[in-house]
């Protein structure tokens, strides 16, 4: 596996090979984001899909959260919607409604529309924008590279916007399996050649996000996402190493831990003990503090910190929350989060 040796801290890094650290490493999912003034000034001047696109735009926001927040690992400042636009589907990111995609597919003639694109062609801006926050960076922290789930994407691609039941992309699997299959299937192929593509510009590790994971049984998990998901973890572990984090497929930990990931997200409903026993001992935990508990006064964020880092216990954990920080969280109470995890020691063994 490629390492960067120039990393100065290289927690996270250790943390997924199982090596002794000095204490438990912190990020937080959608760090990058408009609970900062500074990246919401950015977003008055230029579109969503202008701040992904362009490499420098991208780097200063990429770099916002590890100057302002101090976190552990920087992670690349795009969307996991920018790989249906490569396979030929207009997204459009619509203020209060989210991400749109108006030709969602439904039929065998809407998958004709989409292909798996030469990465190298369609988001050679986001391996330029990796190259350019490597540079930034100057070996401060890793980066994080990323890409959607199959599963989670061919939501998007076929229910046409956010939902919280996704069921027209649930049906579409359940009464066209051969066509959903089709579909995942170009969809991991892309995402292969994808995160391929993004060590290769530098990212120091990647993290698959199968959001909607937990809207499935743990058949049609296996079924419809896990199979795909296996598939990536298997191309990529060996040059990078791989979390996934398959929000609400719990049951499932114990398979995602058998794909030869370094890493498993959890959300804040598995309790850490719980989640340990059925991922087992060889394999890093990253979560899974509420995001909504970052509303809370800052001495109950403290503790509540300090009681997560217990319940995970030394080593094998990365702190983070379980899914994406709020925009109305304020920034003090995201910095205490992170510094709480920073000054937090484990007491040593008592010897003999
Ligand atoms: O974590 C980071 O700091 C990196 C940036 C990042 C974004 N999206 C930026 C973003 C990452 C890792 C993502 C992943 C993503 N995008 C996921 C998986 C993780 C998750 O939260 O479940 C999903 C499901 C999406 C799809 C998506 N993109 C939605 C549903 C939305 C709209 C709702 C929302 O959260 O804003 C987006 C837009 C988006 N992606 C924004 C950002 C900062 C907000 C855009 C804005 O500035 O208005």
């Amino acid at each position: 596996m490629k390492r960067d040796i120039t990393i100065q801290n290289d927690l996270i890094i250790r943390t997924l090979l199982g090596e002794a650290t000095e204490r438990t490493p912190v990020w937080m999912m959608r760090q990058a984001g408009r609970y900062l003034p500074e990246y919401i000034r950015l977003r008055e001047k230029y579109s969503f899909f202008e701040r992904c696109q362009n490499p420098e735009l991208a780097c200063e926001i990429t770099l916002q959260p590890v100057d302002i927040i101090g976190v552990d690992a920087a992670i690349l400042f795009s969307d996991i919607l920018v790989v249906p636009q490569a396979m030929g589907m207009e997204v459009q990111l619509v203020e209060k409604l989210g991400p749109l995609l108006p030709k969602p597919v439904k039929t065998h003639a809407d998958l004709q529309r989409i292909q798996v694109p030469d990465v190298n062609d369609t988001l050679h801006y986001v391996f330029e924008a990796i190259k350019l926050i490597k540079r930034e960076l100057n070996g401060r922290v890793p980066l994080i590279g990323f890409a959607g789930a199959p599963w989670t994407l061919l939501c998007y691609m076929v229910q046409g916007k956010g939902s919280k039941t996704f069921d027209e992309a649930k049906g579409f699997c359940y009464q066209h399996p051969e066509l959903a299959h089709t579909l995942l299937q170009m969809i991991t192929d892309t995402t292969i050649a994808y995160l391929k593509g993004q060590i290769a510009a530098g990212a120091d590790l990647v993290q698959v996000f199968d959001s909607w994971g937990g809207l499935l049984g743990k058949q049609d998990f296996e079924n419809f996402s896990l199979k795909y998901i296996r598939q990536i973890v298997a191309a990529v572990k060996d040059e990078a190493p791989v979390i996934v984090f398959a929000k609400g497929a719990w049951s499932s930990l114990g398979e995602m831990a058998a794909t030869g990931a370094h890493g498993l997200g959890i959300d804040w409903c598995i309790e850490p003990h719980t989640a340990r026993e059925m991922a087992g001992a060889n394999i890093t935990l990253q979560g899974n503090f509420d995001p909504a508990k970052l509303l809370s006064p800052v001495a109950v964020i403290q503790k509540e910190v300090k009681n997560m880092l217990r319940a995970f216990g030394p080593g094998r954990h990365i702190a983070n929350l379980g899914h994406g920080i709020l925009p109305n969280v304020p920034v003090d109470h995201a910095r205490a989060f992170v510094d709480t995890v920073k000054e937090f020691r484990f007491e040593p063994a008592i010897a003999g």
